[in-house]
């Protein structure tokens, strides 16, 4: 997503009401979802059949995405939310807005437990996080720390 995109996003909000999502006053998700559905075609995934896509942004504006990748050895697998906070963290990244999370099944796939802890490594409490519910539902919207609160940090190895 472009800065140009997010200005979109905030005009098109600005005309209707209806595209803020819950109680977070934030522009449309849109762009981001559809960045979550897009890389699911790049997953690998021959086990468990199972696409997912991620779309982190950053407080710049940018988008970085990643896809599960899975392994024979079924606990070597990374999952999609890793694989787009690996490509943001080392393309120098540290600061983000927002994580849309996808499956090809549209039903609402939260991260996974260690995702949570991953992405609180990088991440603050207020991130927000959609979870794609498909067209007619609208996403899910949480923050990271409805997800994972009271999580161990840098701060607590102190
Ligand atoms: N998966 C993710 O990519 N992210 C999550 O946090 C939930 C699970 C993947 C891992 C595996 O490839 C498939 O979904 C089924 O668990
Ligand atoms: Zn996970």
């Amino acid at each position: 997503m472009t800065s140009d995109d997010r200005e979109d996003d905030a005009d098109r909000n600005h005309d209707n009401d209806h595209d803020h999502d819950n109680d977070h006053d934030l522009p449309d998700p849109h762009n981001l979802i559809a960045a979550a559905r897009d890389i699911q075609s790049a997953a690998h995934v021959p086990y468990s059949e199972y696409r997912v896509g991620a779309a982190l942004e950053t407080a710049d504006g940018e988008v970085f995405v990643g896809c599960n990748l899975e392994n024979a050895n079924f606990s070597n697998s990374l999952h999609a939310e890793e694989v787009a906070i690996a490509e943001a963290v080392k393309n120098g990244h540290r600061e983000f807005t927002r994580l849309a999370v996808s499956s090809d099944r549209r039903d609402g796939v939260t991260p996974c437990g260690m995702c949570r802890q991953t992405l609180s490594e990088f991440c603050e409490d207020d991130l927000i996080v959609f979870c794609d519910e498909g067209e007619d539902e609208g996403p899910t919207v949480y923050t990271l720390g409805d997800l994972l609160p009271n999580t161990i940090s840098e701060e607590t190895l102190e």
